[in-house]
Order: structure tokens, then C-alpha cells, then sequence
């Protein structure tokens, strides 16, 4: 029997792909990668043997997925389109990696994922999978397949003992780790409505939440997160805590129409507190020691990085040159951020650096002022001397 390798998730969908490859003639490999996303993997374990898998591997990938992904992401301050710190997009090469190695120690040809032929995460799949061993044969069942409704799948599985859970009504489609959380479908593809509130899983309504403020010191030692209030985090804990605490004061929403790489326009609601805590005090870090022109020349980085990312390109040579450039940056991102968050908010309030290039003595209106002002006027001649006519 021909084996393959599928990334499995315990939903209905790579459920009831088991058994679909397994009337097709491929022995079933389940691979859970476990990125943060908080589920019973034991459960899902005994649904992917129940579902036909004959072998499930279960890989606690978080620690790799925070330094080998979201840290370089945070460093780049990457953000797809303005509002979207990439959580979904920045775990699929570390799936697809994994897919790889173990169908080459499994002496497996082929692997298989779940995604539907119209979103971003099959391209991601495919592409790093393609880059890893372009010998390896890729199946997408769902892109193929003659289910045409959640309903159809159901019965599928019913009639075939798969065990799901179809007591709970599903209203939306949701993708989670430790870096954030995707939700759409259902009632979120009524642009003109706000998201329910049912739809948010971590974060509190900004409106409901405290009505006083909570500040919060975030150092950082060469552009990464370790300090929290002053305590040393391993980085896993640090990003829990904030998603934890930011949850609570309702930060890290977002509420976008986004444009796929398919081509197509969709709506996407985002939870991503710690990401958005952690972006905020690393870029308002940059802002004090990095200089100007590193600093704008940067802006432009962020945004290709973002689209790499999403684009599922982080395997490429121009990713891995640009993660270069970035490291280079972050050699004096070191310090501390003070930021107060309320009610959606999180803002800096404060900031400190031992590698900060603000000079008091330059930028004060007060007397202690040594700025040589007539210095200015000479400046001011030559640089707008080649603009005269
Ligand atoms: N739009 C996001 C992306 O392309 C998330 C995709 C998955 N979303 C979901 N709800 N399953 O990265």
C-alpha cells in the first residue's frame, strides 16, 4: 500500500479525509503538529486511528515555532496589509517541514493536506513543501472531492463510524495557535455587520472590559522579548502570559477584508494579544535606537517580509536574505518599553534604552539646550538649494 502522509487537525474535514484515502488505497499517516493551539491531542489521537489512520504522530513544535518563525516575524515587524501579524500564514512551512520529514522517515511519497482550493494555507502547504522535496506527491482532497456541504461530510462520517463531534453547530471556521487566532465564515461574511461577540475566543469586548488601565513594562534583549515587569519569561510563558493579559483588556482585535493570493477578497476577524503587545513595544523600541534612515529603509522590509509570509514564501532565498538584514538591525533593539493597555488599547507610554540615540540636550526647548542653532540656516541653504529655480 502506497503511504501517505496527511497533516491532520481532528475536524471533520481531515476526519473524513483519513478514510477518503484510505478507500482510494493509500495507507494513512496522521501528522498533529501542535503550534499552541490548545486542544485534547489525546482525543485527537484516538480520532485519527478510529478515522483508519494507521500511525499518528504528535509533535510539540511551539518552541520551534517561536524562535524559527514568530521571533523573526516580530523582529521584522511584519504585518500583512496593516492589521493581519500573520499567525495562520507563519505556522504552515513549520507544518510543512515537518510533513516532509517524517513522510522521508516514513518512506512515504506522498503527503496530503486539508485546505480548500481557495484559500492561502494549501499554496503556503504546497509551495514549502515543494522547496523541501520537490519529489514528494501533494493531495488535496478537498480540493477534489464530491462533498459539496458540511452536511454531506457529516453523513460520510456517520456511515462510516468516524467519530466527530456533531452535536456542536460550527459557526465559523477558525484557526489557532500560540501567536493568534483566524476566524471567518458564517455571519463574518456580512461585511456591513459587526463581528459577533461569539466569534472572539480570547479577548474580552474592549468594551466590556476594566475600566481602568493596566501597565506593563516589556524589555527586550536584541530585539527579543524576555522581560515582563521586570521577570525574566522563557519566551513560550511570555507569550501566554500576554495573551492572557492582553485578552483581558480586549487588545489585539483586528476586523479585516483582506486580499488572498488567490485573488479573491475575504473578511477575517483576528485575536492576536500577545503578538500585538509584543509589536507595539518593539517597534516604539526601534523608534528610539535605531537612526532615521535604517529606520524608514526598514518600513519597506516589514512590508515585503509580511507579503513573503503570506504569500508562502518563507523558504525562498529572499526571505532568508532579508532575515539577514533584519538580524543586523536588531544589534542595539535593546531596552525597555512601558505600555499602558485599556479598553482595545495598547499603547507606549514610556520608553528606555541604554542604546538610545535620543539626546535630551539636542531636542530640549529648555536651557540646558546645545543645539547650535545657527547651524540651521546653513542646512537649510544646501538642502533646498537644488529645488530653486
Ligand atoms: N486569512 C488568514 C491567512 O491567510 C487565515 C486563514 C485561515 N483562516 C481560518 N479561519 N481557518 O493566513
Amino acid at each position: 500500500m502506497k503511504k501517505v502522509v496527511l497533516a491532520y487537525s481532528g475536524g471533520l474535514d481531515t476526519s473524513c479525509i483519513v478514510r477518503w484515502l484510505k478507500e482510494r488505497g493509500y495507507e494513512v499517516i496522521c501528522f498533529v503538529a501542535d503550534l499552541g493551539q490548545g486542544e485534547n491531542f489525546e482525543a485527537i489521537e484516538k480520532r485519527a486511528l478510529a478515522a483508519g489512520a494507521s500511525k499518528v504522530y504528535i509533535r510539540d513544535l511551539q518552541e520551534e515555532f517561536i524562535k524559527d518563525f514568530i521571533i523573526p516575524a516580530l523582529k521584522a515587524n511584519a504585518v500583512y496589509e496593516g492589521k493581519y501579524l500573520l499567525a495562520t500564514a507563519l505556522g504552515r512551512p513549520l507544518i510543512a517541514k515537518y510533513l516532509v520529514q517524517i513522510a522521508h522517515k516514513e518512506k512515504a511519497p506522498a503527503v496530503a493536506h486539508g485546505c480548500t482550493g481557495k484559500g492561502n494555507d494549501q499554496v503556503r502547504l504546497e509551495v514549502a513543501v515543494g522547496i523541501l522535496d520537490p519529489r514528494l506527491e501533494i493531495l488535496a482532497p478537498v480540493r477534489e472531492w464530491e462533498f459539496k456541504s458540511r452536511d454531506e461530510e457529516i453523513e460520510y462520517a456517520l456511515k462510516y463510524n468516524i467519530p466527530i463531534d456533531v452535536t456542536k453547530k460550527k459557526p465559523y471556521s477558525i484557526d489557532r495557535n500560540i501567536w493568534g487566532i483566524s476566524i471567518e465564515a458564517g455571519v463574518l461574511e456580512n461585511l456591513e455587520q459587526e463581528p459577533p461577540e461569539d466569534a472572539y475566543l480570547i479577548t474580552k469586548s474592549p468594551t466590556q472590559s476594566a475600566s481602568y488601565p493596566r501597565y506593563m513594562e516589556v524589555t527586550f534583549t536584541r530585539g527579543v522579548p524576555v522581560k515582563i515587569d521586570g521577570k525574566v519569561f522563557k519566551i513560550k510563558n511570555l507569550i501566554n502570559y500576554l495573551n492572557e493579559a492582553g485578552g483581558q483588556f480586549g487588545v489585539g482585535r483586528s476586523d479585516m477584508v483582506e486580499n488572498r493570493l488567490v485573488g479573491i477578497k475575504s473578511r477575517e476577524i483576528y485575536e492576536a494579544p500577545a503578538a500585538t503587545i509584543l509589536y507595539t513595544a518593539h517597534k516604539e523600541l526601534e523608534a528610539l535606537v535605531l537612526d532615521r534612515e535604517l529606520a524608514h529603509f526598514k518600513e519597506i522590509i516589514s512590508l515585503k517580509y509580511a507579503e513573503l509570509v503570506y504569500y508562502g514564501l518563507w523558504f525562498s532565498a529572499l526571505k532568508d536574505a532579508l532575515d539577514g538584514f533584519v538580524n543586523k538591525t536588531q544589534k542595539f533593539v535593546s531596552g525597555t518599553i512601558k505600555l499602558r493597555l485599556s479598553k482595545g488599547t495598547c499603547v507606549a507610554v514610556g520608553r528606555k534604552s541604554n542604546h538610545s540615540l535620543y539626546k535630551k540636550e539636542l531636542s530640549t526647548y529648555g536651557k540646558e539646550d546645545k543645539f547650535d542653532q545657527k547651524l540651521a540656516e546653513g542646512f537649510i541653504k544646501l538642502w533646498g538649494m537644488p529645488y530653486k529655480r
